[in-house]
């Protein structure tokens, strides 16, 4: 197996589904009302969109063009099909490229949204490559994967190790952040039961839909990702996504 059929598997897995990872639209939304010193027309930019989970809320949020980033044109279709049935498609300009070299002009972006995409670069990664595109003052809203202790149980820290090693805690991701010139405004988390009704839930539906598929290369992404799923239901206190606001400064 690949890189590139394991990420062809992935998308696959994840076709149609409205959201490619754990997000919640009432709470993204909560957040967006609650920004603030954003210019009038703000640049806006959703790094590694996907399917347009959170593209669509910024367009309907803010009505001015967002610039949808993401690697996969299969989820990039996926979002002009649905800003066009939202009637949002005006505001939306989908990119087809790699989130991590990205070359706009600097001090470029006011707000930089990007849900589940982050730990790709890594979260560090992601704000140092980011970080150059933001306008003074400008504001990213970026969910990762944190830890919400210190005291994290053996066996989901093993889990860890193995796949996803740069799992920080939220003091520990906020560290990177202000090392990397960002003043972290709030971090929020994500209610688990958003993971469930949003995501995991109709990720089950397309796993039941594809059990029968002879891709060797699906029936290993299917058994990460029913782990993953079991993993989250034994341990979702402690740890889950994370959204940090953070200002440019
Ligand atoms: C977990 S999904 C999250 C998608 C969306 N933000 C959401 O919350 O539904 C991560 C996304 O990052 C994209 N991606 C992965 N690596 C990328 C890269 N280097 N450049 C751009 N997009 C990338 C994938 O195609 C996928 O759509």
């Amino acid at each position: 197996m690949n890189e590139e059929e394991y990420f062809q598997a992935l998308i696959a897995l994840h076709q149609g589904l409205e959201r490619q990872g754990p997000g919640d639209k009432e709470f993204s939304r909560q957040i967006l009302s609650n920004l603030e010193g954003l210019p009038e027309n703000p640049q806006i930019a959703d790094m590694g969109c996907g399917a347009g989970a959170g593209t669509l809320l910024l367009a309907e949020k803010f009505r001015t063009n967002i610039r949808a980033v993401d690697f996969s044109r299969d989820f990039l279709d996926e979002l002009d099909v649905r800003a066009k049935q939202e009637e949002l498609d005006q505001f939306i300009e989908t990119i087809e490229c790699d989130m991590g070299k990205i070359n706009w002009a600097p001090k470029s972006v006011d707000l930089l949204w990007s849900e589940g995409a982050a730990y790709i670069l890594t979260f560090g990664g992601a704000l140092k490559a980011w970080r150059p595109l933001m306008a003074d003052n400008g504001i990213a809203v970026i969910s990762e994967l944190s830890y919400f202790t210190d005291k994290a149980p053996e066996p989901l820290k093993e889990y860890m190790k193995k796949m996803y090693p740069t799992i920080k805690s939220e003091s520990g991701n906020a560290e990177v952040a202000k090392a990397l010139h960002f003043e972290v405004v709030d971090i929020l988390r994500l209610p688990s039961r958003s993971w469930w009704t949003y995501y995991y839930d109709p990720l089950k539906e397309n796993i039941e839909s594809q059990k029968g598929s002879k891709d060797p290369t699906m029936q290993v992404v299917i058994d990460e990702t029913e782990k993953e799923m079991q993993l989250f239901e034994k341990y979702a206190e402690f740890y889950g996504y994370s959204f940090y606001i953070l200002k440019a400064k």
